[in-house]
């Protein structure tokens, strides 16, 4: 029988207090005590006995739209924004219709994209600037053109739009009659955070979350903002119909009300870790950081000049030091085969370990691997 191919994710939640995981873009640093404590009064209160008010806590509600700056559009809660991602798609795409996205992109939308029967038309942006621009927007649109994803800042690229482009997308957005899909996940980390809504509001579904921002990737707790109407035609395709998980309500409350107080430290720490991930990558021969600095909390290493697959990377990199990156080959069918991705809210220490396990790896992995055969 042959044997099952290597199980990161089960090797590394067997193991999960050991590991330092810079594999999801998830964000280590956010003070846990707030969050801590709103969840215990909650527990103590024995409030997930009961259902929580179905349309979500109002005074959350009102937070997303303070933290957004979308007083006029209508916040939606989901588990997670892969909840409202799959949502918006199937309620607004139907066989046929054309998405302009990008290739490497967060591929899971595509995937739901495809379940609507539509498809993506991938623009290849493994190039400056690692990002869609309008001309290009705008030279892709086609007869059955019904969509633009907009992911920005942009996993796994951590490549992040200036204003004046949001801008410009926008407006292609508006003169074209499309719908305009933007997953702002990472806004936090942009230098340069700009929504698409604020320059077209009616064709905008702006989609985000709080794993990455505010660290509760666990929880399982996004959303999207849209248009009442816009908001009306999504939320049929809403299965959550009791409400989002009271607990991961009641943190994310927590931790938007406290946001402003810790906010800077986490962009400036993650920053501060980008930089060294950049200076540990420019110690190993064939390594490359294409887009640096990171407009979000990871950044992708091209390993392809090394001769090595990512996968072994990954593998040696979590067996042997414990630290999990991830293989690139889900974020991009062209050039998955080139990167690793490492994402790096995380503390100092776990840097540390980067820093060691990463040149060490590339060298182990070069002097054992096997010489390719003759030709
Ligand atoms: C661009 C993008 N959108 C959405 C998500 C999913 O976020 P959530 O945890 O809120 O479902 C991710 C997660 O990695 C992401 O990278």
């Amino acid at each position: 029988m042959a044997t099952p191919p290597f199980d990161a994710f089960q090797y590394a939640h067997a193991r999960r207090r050991q590991i330092v995981w810079m594999s999801q873009n998830t964000n280590h640093l956010v003070p846990a005590q707030m969050v801590r404590e709103a969840v215990e009064e909650a527990l103590r209160e024995r409030r997930y006995e009961g259902y929580p008010y179905a349309p979500g806590d109002p005074e959350l509600l009102d937070l997303v739209r303070a933290d957004l700056g979308l007083p006029a559009l209508t916040p939606f809660l989901t588990g997670g924004g892969t909840e409202s991602l799959y949502m918006i798609t199937r309620a607004l795409l139907a066989p046929g219709d054309e998405v302009i996205a990008s290739d490497p992109s967060y591929l899971i939308i595509h995937r739901f994209v495809e379940l609507s029967g539509a498809h993506t038309r991938n623009l290849d942006i493994y190039a400056p600037p690692f990002r869609l621009t309008a001309d290009r927007v705008q030279a892709a649109i086609g007869p059955h053109t019904k969509m633009i994803l907009l992911i920005d800042p942009l996993n796994p690229l951590g490549s992040g739009y200036p204003r004046a482009e949001v801008r410009a997308i926008a407006e292609i957005a508006k003169d074209h009659h499309l719908l305009l899909l933007n997953d702002v996940t990472y806004r936090d980390f942009s230098y340069e955070p700009t929504l698409a809504a604020e320059f077209a509001p009616e064709q905008t579904v702006t989609v985000w979350s709080a794993s990455k921002n505010c660290g509760m990737a666990g929880l399982r707790i996004g959303g999207f903002s849209a248009t009442p109407e816009r908001v009306n035609a999504i939320a049929r395709y809403n299965t959550n119909d009791l409400g989002v998980n009271i607990l991961s309500q009641v943190a994310a409350t927590a931790a938007l009300r406290s946001k402003p107080h810790w906010i800077g430290e986490v962009v400036r720490q993650t920053r501060a870790n980008g930089e060294r991930i950049a200076a540990t990558a420019a110690t190993v021969e064939g390594v490359t950081v294409p887009v640096h600095p990171s407009w979000a909390n990871m950044t992708i290493l091209d390993v392809s000049a090394t001769g090595l697959s990512p996968e072994a990377i990954q593998e040696e990199m979590l067996k042997t030091h414990g630290v999990f990156v991830r293989a690139g080959n889900y974020l991009s069918p062209t050039h998955g085969s080139k990167f690793v991705r490492v994402s790096f809210s995380n503390s100092p220490g776990d840097l540390d370990k980067f820093a060691t396990a990463f040149p060490e790896t590339v060298h182990r992995l070069r002097t054992h691997a096997p010489t390719p055969p003759a030709a």
